[in-house]
């Protein structure tokens, strides 16, 4: 079984990138694989919104747009499940975050039950290094993404300052037992 974690911070030694590493490990634990995209790495642009909104996301579940998505987006359909960690900015997902996902959503909820990551599960994490605040709007965001790609959320899960010593070791606990039973999407 092989896991993805999209780590969608420009920082590679903050909270998100603990987070991620903390979830390969727990997948790794679990005897599956664990690679992380870091998806400020990938030249991702931002959706064209082609053919006045009825590209060919609409019909072909793919995009026209040709840049770094089509790689990421064939590496997701490969996947058994995912762990989305994004770092909170004004209270919703980051800017990479929003780019790959919009895109992927696109392709992939007009897919309806024949989406790729249908029943697939998937553990959101929310990093606030901040206050806090928007935390909850942020995590609210990624429901409503894991419900439009049909994936299912084995858990979700908030970091905040004060939480950072010990969430990292449940966000472990949480991707081992992701991994052990992915079909229990
Ligand atoms: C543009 C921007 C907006 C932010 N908005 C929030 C916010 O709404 N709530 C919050 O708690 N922290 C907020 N933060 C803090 C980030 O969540 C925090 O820096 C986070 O740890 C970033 O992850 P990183 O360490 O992986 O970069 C914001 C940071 C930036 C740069």
């Amino acid at each position: 079984m092989s896991f993805l974690i999209f780590a969608s911070s420009p920082n590679k030694d903050g909270l998100t990138e603990e987070c991620a590493k903390a979830a390969a490990e727990g997948i790794r634990a679990a005897g599956a694989d664990a690679e992380t995209v870091y998806l400020n790495d990938e030249d991702i642009g931002l959706c064209q919104a082609c053919a006045r909104g009825w590209g060919t996301c609409w019909e072909e579940h793919r995009c026209q747009v040709e840049d770094g998505f089509q790689a990421v987006h064939e590496k997701t359909k490969g996947a058994d499940g995912y762990v989305v960690v994004s770092p909170v900015y004004f209270g919703q997902l980051s800017e990479s975050a929003k780019a790959y996902f919009d895109r992927l959503r696109r392709c992939e909820a007009t897919r309806g039950e024949q989406a790729a990551l249908a029943g697939k599960p998937v553990i959101g994490v929310a990093a606030a290094g901040g206050s806090g605040g928007g935390i909850v709007s942020c995590l609210d965001e990624m429901n409503r993404l894991f419900s439009h790609l049909r994936c299912s959320a084995f858990d979700m899960i908030t970091v905040t300052r004060k939480s950072r010593p010990y969430k990292p070791a449940a966000i472990r606990s949480a991707a081992e037992a992701m991994a052990r039973q992915p079909n229990a999407g």
